[in-house]
Formats: structure tokens, C-alpha cells, sequence
């Protein structure tokens, strides 16, 4: 059966034209390569659109019924690979349409009745997204419940935060990796709501300007497990912005991803040593023999950029298309489909070396000391006494000053008497305010990061991704 097709058939606007096009014109202005992937959901769209041509009396309901098991047929050849895709095909929309009338003569002629490739293809790449999306959220919730599996593993272990990547206030592994999960579930709702917009069919939106025939558009987007039809039929053909919304859920998390390969390479270098990846998400150098590299880290890193890159080219894409279909829409497919794959590998990448990871918790700990980093809670401390924070802030400055000048690494490495030089509200419970553990475990307002605080953020999350 049609194992290989050399010859090409000819274009489904032939007839418009006396000259065969120059093949390499012909080539250059075809998509097959690329809208390859839509090609089930091309035949999803054609039995719904070919049933309700039936069931309106357009074909006659016993050639509808043959159009339908023959549809069916090539779905399943296809899924088998006895019928390969046909890449002189101008595109998967010709590709179908043309097997179809190979095989059944006229009856397959009937197929285009009240539809134009415009609505075919907008309607495709819905019925794809909407297909594929979940997917990816599926990916995306596993990763953030990966991360939060090693978050629950260290809710007490310390490390500094920091803010202009200087030692800020310390906080916990936890706290960190939590951080990371709540953008990742912003960006799974983001795809929820993409797919909300998304959720209406083109179809019997035709070139531009819909079809005289009886089309019932309801009941095809209804088969389709769409909710509704299109409201206007060139907005239909003309607009992407559910690919643009995508695309920018993508760059979005392609974004936060990147961040946290930014934070990991650094935690897996010698002078932070917080992290230890597992030598399978590791490489070596070919020159250097002690190398050990955060490549994976670095990739994903890297990649992000071809994400950002492929939002830019959608929206450039659409800027300035006069209203409704235009060539240039051809362009679409290639840059989302690549995002959707460079997030979907990125993430599956990403869970493996964080999962795999071990983390340096003397290190980290270690990291806490020196720095000063205890020196809001003393300013807090002379708050709770009464003191306005300006003075408060301005009697730990100077202490952090005294200390740097007496070689002392830490405010609690001076006496009370030294502290009470400069403020007389300091108390022998000061000490214990300014160990790391208890700087943490002070603030425990929603969102802070105290163990018992981040252990109900984790919770939070799960509850909100329970199920997804
Ligand atoms: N391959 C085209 C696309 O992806 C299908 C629509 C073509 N329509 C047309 N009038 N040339 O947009």
C-alpha cells in the first residue's frame, strides 16, 4: 500500500493555474515537514467536519459513513507504519485529502465541502495543543513535586540567601527550593488559562468568510471536545494568539528554569560547594582530568534563550498582518513546536539531576557564618525594645563596623558589655537571637522561612497540583 510515493500529485488549486509550479518554488512554499505533527489531528478534524456533512444532507450519508472508515483506515496505517507521510505533499492538509481521493475517487472529492485549509489548519493546531498541553503540565507538575520531595528533606538545613548575590539573611534549602515550585505552579497555570482561550473551533470559518452551505459548527467543535464554535469567522483564520499564549507560558518557564540552572552552577562550583550532582548528570572535560561540569545546568541555562527567541519571532510573525489569512501564518507551527519541545526535554532533564542531586549541608551551614547576616535580627531585636528601626538599623551598622574593625566574624563574638556601648537595650538573650537557626525560625510569618512555615507552603502546593 502506497509504501513510497515519488511522484507527486498535483496541488489541490491546480486547476487555477496553466503552468505546473517550479519545484523549487513549490518546495520552498510547502509545510509538510513541519505540520507533519498535526497529521492525526488533521484526521481527527476531518471526521468530525465529513460526519456533520453527512448528517446535513451536503454528501450523501452513505459516502460520509465510507469517508469516515477510510479516514479511520489511514489513521491506523499511519500508526503502523504501513502508510508513510508523503513529504512531496504541499501539506498534511493536501497529503490527506489527496490519499483520500486516491483511494475513493469522487467520494473523496466530497471531503472539502464548506472548508478551506484556513480553518483546517487553525483548527489542527487547537486540536494539537490542546492535546499536547496537558502533557507538558504533567511533566511540569512532576518536576515540582521533585523538587519539593528534596525541599521536605531540608526544612532545617541552613544556608545564606542572598540578595545581589551578597550573603543577605539566612534561610533554609527549603525555603529556597520552595521558591523555585511556586513559580513553576504560576506556570502551570498559565498553560490552564491558555487552554481555557484556546478551547474554541474554527471550523466552518472556511478562507475567511464562512460558507453558504448548512455547516452545523456546533456540532463539530461539540465532536471535536471543543466547547464552542468561533464567534467570528475571520478572527477565526487570521489570529494566533493562543499559539503566542503558549509560546509565552513556555519562554516564561524556559525562564525560571534558567534561573535555577544559574543558582545550581553556581552551588556546583568549589567556592559554593553546596551541591554535589550525580556523576550520570555530570560531564568531564577533554583536556582538564579533575573536571566535573554542571553541563546539564548550563544547557537548560541556554536554551532558554531559544525559547525567548521563538516568543519574539511568533509576535513578530503577527505584527502588522493585515486581517485575515496570509502566507506568513505558515510560520506559526516551527518556533511552538520547538519551544514545546525544548520545555518538555528541559524539564525531564531538570527533575533527573535535581533528583539525583545531594546537597552539601556542612557547607551550606558553614556559609551562615561570617557576613553579618544576623545583623537585621539585631536591629529587630532593639526594635521589639522600643527603638525606631532607623536607630536600630544605624546601632547594628556600627556594631557590624566594630566588629570588622576587632577582626570578629560574628556580632555575637562581642561582649554585652561591648554592645551595650552602644545600646543599652542589649540583654544577654541577644546571643540566642542571633544564631542562624533562630533568625530563621523567628520568622515564621506566611511566606518566611521557618521549617514549620515552609512545611505549609509545600503543603499548599501539593494540594494546589493534587491530582495534576
Ligand atoms: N500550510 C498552511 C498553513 O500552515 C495551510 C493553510 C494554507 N492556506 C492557503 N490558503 N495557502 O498555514
Amino acid at each position: 500500500m502506497n509504501k513510497k510515493t515519488t511522484k507527486r500529485k498535483p496541488e489541490l488549486w491546480a486547476a487555477r493555474l496553466a503552468q505546473k509550479p517550479d519545484a523549487a518554488a513549490f518546495a520552498f512554499q510547502a509545510s509538510i515537514t513541519v505540520d507533519k505533527r498535526l497529521v492525526f489531528d488533521d484526521i481527527a478534524g476531518s471526521r468530525a467536519h465529513v460526519a456533520m456533512l453527512g448528517r446535513q444532507k451536503i454528501i450523501p450519508a452513505n459516502i460520509a459513513a465510507k469517508i469516515g472508515a477510510e479516514l479511520s483506515r489511514i489513521a491506523r496505517e499511519l500508526e503502523s507504519g504501513t502508510l508513510v507521510i508523503d513529504y512531496s505533499a504541499e501539506d498534511i492538509h493536501s497529503f490527506i485529502e489527496g490519499i483520500l481521493t486516491e483511494r475513493l475517487g469522487d467520494a473523496g472529492r466530497m471531503v472539502h465541502a464548506g472548508r478551506s485549509r484556513n480553518d483546517q489548519v487553525a483548527a489542527d493546531f487547537r486540536l494539537y495543543l490542546k492535546r499536547i498541553t496537558p502533557e507538558l503540565q504533567k511533566e511540569l507538575s512532576q518536576t515540582i513535586f521533585a523538587i519539593l520531595d528534596k525541599a521536605e528533606q531540608h526544612l532545617n538545613s541552613i544556608m545564606p540567601g542572598y540578595t545581589h548575590l551578597q550573603r543577605a539573611q539566612p534561610v533554609t534549602l527549603a525555603h529556597h527550593l520552595t521558591a523555585w515550585c511556586c513559580g513553576l505552579e504560576r506556570d502551570y497555570s498559565r498553560f490552564s488559562d491558555a487552554l481555557v482561550r484556546m478551547d474554541e473551533c474554527p471550523l466552518g470559518a472556511g478562507a475567511l468568510a464562512g460558507s453558504s452551505l448548512p455547516l452545523d459548527r456546533t456540532a463539530v467543535a461539540k465532536t471535536l471536545g471543543f466547547s464552542r464554535p468561533t464567534l467570528n469567522s475571520m478572527d477565526s483564520v487570521a489570529d494566533r494568539d493562543f499559539a503566542v499564549e503558549l509560546s509565552s507560558a513556555c519562554a516564561i518557564t524556559m525562564i525560571h528554569l534558567s534561573r535555577f540552572c544559574e543558582d545550581v552552577v553556581l552551588w556546583a562550583s568549589e567556592e559554593f560547594s553546596f551541591i554535589n550532582l550525580a556523576e550520570a548528570w555530570s560531564t568531564g572535560s577533554s583536556i582538564m582530568p579533575q573536571k566535573k561540569n554542571p553541563d546539564f545546568a548550563e544547557l537548560i541555562r541556554g536554551k532558554a534563550g531559544r525559547a525567548a527567541g521563538n516568543l519574539a519571532t511568533l509576535l513578530t510573525l503577527l505584527k502588522g498582518l493585515p486581517y485575515a489569512y496570509d502566507k506568513d501564518l505558515q510560520e506559526d507551527k516551527e518556533s511552538l513546536f520547538d519551544s514545546l519541545d525544548t520545555l518538555r526535554s528541559c524539564l525531564h532533564m531538570f527533575r533527573g539531576m535535581i533528583s539525583s542531586a545531594e546537597f552539601n549541608v556542612k557547607k551550606m551551614k558553614a556559609a551562615c557564618s561570617g557576613g553579618f547576616m544576623e545583623a537585621t535580627d539585631a536591629a529587630d531585636y532593639l526594635v521589639r525594645r522600643g527603638l525606631p528601626f532607623r536607630t536600630a538599623h544605624e546601632t547594628a551598622a556600627l556594631i557590624v563596623r566594630d566588629c570588622i574593625e576587632a577582626g570578629q566574624r560574628h556580632i555575637g563574638d562581642r561582649s554585652l558589655a561591648e554592645l551595650k556601648k552602644r545600646s543599652k537595650l542589649f540583654d544577654e538573650d541577644i546571643y540566642r537571637v542571633l544564631k542562624p537557626l533562630a533568625c530563621i525560625k523567628a520568622r515564621d510569618l506566611p511566606g518566611g522561612p521557618a521549617p514549620k512555615e515552609v512545611r505549609r507552603q509545600i503543603r499548599t502546593l501539593r494540594k494546589r497540583l493534587a491530582g495534576k
